[in-house]
């Protein structure tokens, strides 16, 4: 027998504000063409005044947990990925912990960028899987828009805000690919990218700062790291791609996830995609991608999934899991 960690439950929670493309027409030099030919994306949600990290992700955690039929005293670890946690400490997953009433177990944020969700899912994984929890939540959740330089059409329309969560739980398997739960995970990064895509702020320069990118350097390493990665987790896992029912990527670029599901040999007709809706919402943007999935009735109990993610870092990563 093989203890593995299987998904019980996900949800996820967008805030109210819709911005369509047009809107950037009024400020900046951009077209609504522009924005939907290069990056696939037609609207974001952002978030209002009421709303920050830890209050989406809490929202999107009491609908994973709805879904699953649990309690918070079901819960005993929190793991949460974001870069825009509300304040530089404590966590953010302790701030949902508290607003989620829990006060036994434990909570820390994982702070891999885009990528964060797949870090935080590995990390919950080995966690469940090693006996240190049996049941943990899983939240992807940012405010993108907080650190957004709205002069700078070359990144403010790109980004989005929203939280999801994953509810995960200790079960037997027989260790075989046809188990329940996550099968294979992988992570790398590498520093020498880290001036592609960063924030030019924080505790060294006493401000917030802004999100700076070179757009077109992260591409050029996204589609060959994705493939490649979801290639070594697949094979961790034991499974092919004609196995695959769903590649559940990040959604930063529809020509990105056109680029990766080709060299990964899958048509787009197995891919879910949220990027036209949502925009890139950085570690948020697979567990909403998940959950939007899930509501769709596209991903179905018993499928194959394989999730990747690259972003600041660079991180990049990937996890095969059967839902
Ligand atoms: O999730 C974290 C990881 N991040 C990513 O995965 C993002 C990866 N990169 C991308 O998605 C794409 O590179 C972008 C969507 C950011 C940009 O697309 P691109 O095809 O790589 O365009 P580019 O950066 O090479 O820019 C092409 C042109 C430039 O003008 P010139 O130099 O050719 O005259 C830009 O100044 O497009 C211009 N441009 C814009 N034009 C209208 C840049 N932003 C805009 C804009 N509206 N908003």
């Amino acid at each position: 027998m093989t203890r593995r960690a299987v998904i019980r439950g996900v949800g996820h929670y967008l805030p109210e504000r819709v911005v369509e493309n047009a809107e950037f027409e009024k400020t900046l030099d951009t077209t609504d063409e522009w924005i939907k030919s290069r990056s696939g994306i037609e609207r974001r949600h952002f978030a209002q005044d009421g709303d920050t990290t830890s209050s989406m992700a809490t929202k999107a955690a009491e609908h994973a947990l709805a879904d699953a039929g649990l309690q918070i005293s079901d819960i005993d670890a929190i793991v949460l990925a974001t870069s825009t946690a509300d304040l530089t400490f404590p966590s953010a997953a302790t701030m949902v912990q508290h607003q989620l009433g829990m006060t036994h177990g434990f909570a820390f944020d994982i702070q891999a960028v885009c990528a964060g969700f797949i870090y935080a899912l590995a990390n919950a994984n080995a966690l469940v899987t090693s006996g240190q929890a049996n049941r943990a939540l899983v939240i992807g959740a940012e405010t993108f828009s907080r650190i957004m330089d709205w002069s700078d059409r070359s990144t403010c329309v790109l980004f989005g805000d929203g939280a999801g969560a994953l509810i995960i739980e200790a079960q037997e398997g027989n260790g075989t690919s046809a188990d329940s739960g996550i099968l294979a995970t992988d992570l790398n990064s590498d520093g020498r990218y880290r001036e592609l895509l960063y924030v030019d702020g924080g505790v060294s320069t006493g401000t917030t700062g802004y999100l700076r990118m070179q757009g077109n350097q992260v591409f050029r390493h996204a589609v060959a790291k994705l493939a490649a990665t979801a290639h070594t987790s697949m094979e961790r896992a034991g499974v092919t791609a004609d196995e695959i029912d769903w590649i559940v990527p990040h959604q930063a670029n529809i020509r990105i996830i056109q680029g990766t599901a080709k060299k990964m040999n899958l048509p787009m007709e197995k891919v879910i995609v949220t990027v036209q809706d949502h925009g890139n919402t950085s570690a948020a943007s697979i567990p909403l991608a998940l959950s939007v999935g899930k509501a769709r009735g596209q991903i179905k109990p018993g499928d194959l999934l394989v999730t990747e993610a690259i972003g600041g870092g660079l991180a990049w990563g990937s996890v095969v899991m059967r839902w």
